[in-house]
């Protein structure tokens, strides 16, 4: 299928929707398995790592996104589907900066405050959180960590239907290629 530039994200868009994508499911996947799978391999400073990569990337973003509209979805949608697409991409939105910043509140006001470390390179500050704020930080963590790996499985589903059953250019207009 050929799309033309117009239809596409822009490469900025395109950079940070899969750089985001990729940390993000090595992140759900790090945090749901460390205390099973993946127990005794000492994976969790690499996941606060790789969360606090993400909400810097998520902050630009979010810059990015106001200077680069998303271009217009293709015609012929239904209603109900530009509903879903919109909610989704809202959701995501929030989620890639709410998640990394709740797995930092929590560890800054635990009851063993810790600073987060960026790959052993240089540390987060910790910041100004009571126990109250952190317990809250930490239950938000873990109900919405399992949101957002539902939302991936559903939005990768979404992806693939746009792609291989609807056959238009919704996955196309993410890969990158000659962007805006
Ligand atoms: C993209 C960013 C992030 C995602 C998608 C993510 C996702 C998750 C998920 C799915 C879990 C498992 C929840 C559960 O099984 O209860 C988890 C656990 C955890 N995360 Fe994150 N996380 C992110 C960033 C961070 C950051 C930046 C920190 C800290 C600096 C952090 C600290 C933790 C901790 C301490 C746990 C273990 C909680 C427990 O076992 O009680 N996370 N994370």
């Amino acid at each position: 299928m050929t799309i033309t530039a117009a239809q596409r994200y822009s490469r900025g868009a395109i950079f940070f929707h899969w750089t985001i994508a990729l940390l993000v499911i090595v992140n759900i996947i790090l945090g749901l398995f460390h205390e099973s799978l993946l127990k005794g391999l000492g994976v969790m400073p690499v996941h606060f790592a790789i969360g606090m990569t993400v909400l810097i990337l998520s902050i630009g973003r979010w810059i990015w996104r106001l200077a680069h509209p998303a271009p217009p979805l293709p015609l012929g949608m239904a209603g109900w589907e530009k509903v879903a697409s919109k909610l989704t991409h809202w959701a995501f939105y929030l989620l890639i900066v709410l998640m990394p910043l709740s797995g930092w509140m929590m560890m800054s006001g635990g009851r063993h405050p810790r600073a987060v470390s960026w790959f052993g390179l240089f540390n987060f500050p910790i910041l100004p959180v009571d126990k109250v704020l952190a317990g809250g930080a930490h239950e938000f963590h873990e109900i919405f960590g399992y949101a957002m790996a539902a939302l991936v499985i559903v939005h990768i589903a979404a992806a693939l239907r746009h792609h291989f059953i609807l056959r238009d250019s919704v996955l196309m207009r993410m890969m990158p290629g000659s962007g805006r």
